[in-house]
């Protein structure tokens, strides 16, 4: 019998014809329910999810025949691998593929808070534009300032390589430090979480989603970022504490936020909606065209992989 899988979202013709020459593919409809899920599931070893869905103990717990859970995407926070190993199912990833877009759109928000881009965006539009002003819609100047980075991965340092062009001094707070040859290469400092916090101009958040990162950016943090400051995210919402993040910003305590994740996604809070010094983007990270294709190269590649009795790449359990 042809094994199944389960695809959670079209991810492309292309890949998944080619995941379907090794397996029967059961691609959801787009507005599937958690109970279709797991019916489906129930007669499948394997799974191709991402980061929309919630691959939680209960499901995993219902559906005692899956074997190997192909994620779109490199962040994993959306399923529980502690049962995932318990129940012996290989977990994979994305990593690599999706770092230099992510950093790429890490810079396009940077710059448009910075330099008030998208706010000029809205005025131009709404035809309230009255002309050229010596000091009309002032923004921040980029080059030169202090770059800040939570999390010094793949990605915080695709993000650290380009900010050469900005001639901007790197400093950064991660849970390993890099070896001094590669902190040397991109010309970053490693400091404490606070250091970090109180010297950048930028700080931008790049680790991953994890129970100890969860409000990981609080009121105590927001407090010690200097007030002429901005604050970047594109790691995951919930790093930072959305209300708090709301706060300081309303009472100028942070420059402004430019964000492409939130704590409860696709909701974004109306006062955040309101508030003109911040960038609101729809994740967007790793949406490029010829990143989302690599991602589901790489999706479908672990899956072949797995049906044909080899132990894929990118195993995270
Ligand atoms: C992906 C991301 O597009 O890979 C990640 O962790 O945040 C995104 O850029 C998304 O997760 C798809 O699953």
């Amino acid at each position: 019998m042809r094994p199944r899988v389960v695809v959670t979202k079209d991810i492309g013709k292309e890949p998944l014809a080619r995941l379907a020459k090794h397996a029967e593919v059961v691609l959801l409809p787009p507005e599937w329910t958690a109970v279709e899920l797991i019916h489906h599931l129930q007669t499948s070893e394997a799974l191709l999810c991402n980061v929309t869905d919630t691959i939680d103990k209960a499901l995993l717990r219902a559906c005692p025949g899956l074997r190997m859970i192909s994620n779109y995407g490199v962040g994993i926070n959306h399923i529980d691998i502690a049962c995932a190993r318990e129940q012996q199912i290989i977990v994979t990833n994305t990593p690599g593929v999706l770092t230099e877009a992510t950093a790429d759109l890490t810079w396009a928000l940077l710059l448009d808070v910075s330099r008030r881009v998208s706010e000029g965006d809205r005025l131009v539009r709404e035809g309230k534009w009255a002309g050229w002003e010596p000091l009309f819609m002032l923004g921040r100047e980029v080059s030169g300032k202090c770059l800040g980075i939570i999390g010094m991965g793949r990605i915080g340092q695709a993000v650290a390589q380009r900010a050469k062009g900005f001639r901007m001094p790197v400093i950064y707070h991660s849970r390993r430090r890099l070896p001094e040859e590669r902190e040397k290469e991109l010309g970053a400092q490693y400091v404490d979480l606070e250091q970090c916090l109180s010297e950048a101009d930028y700080v931008s958040i790049h680790c991953p989603y994890t129970p100890e990162t969860y409000h990981l950016i609080g009121a105590f943090e927001l407090e010690r970022m200097k007030p002429t400051a901005f604050l970047v995210n594109t790691a995951r919402g919930p790093i930072v504490d959305e209300t708090a993040l709301i706060k300081a910003l309303k009472d100028g305590r942070i420059a402004g936020a430019a964000l492409d994740v939130y704590e409860d996604e696709p909701y974004v809070p109306m006062e955040l909606r309101q508030l003109e010094q911040v960038v609101l983007a729809p994740h967007l990270g790793s949406a490029t065209e010829e990143t989302r294709l690599a991602m589901a190269d790489m999706a479908v590649n672990h899956l072949i992989a797995y049906f044909q009795g080899e132990t894929p790449p990118n195993v995270v359990c």
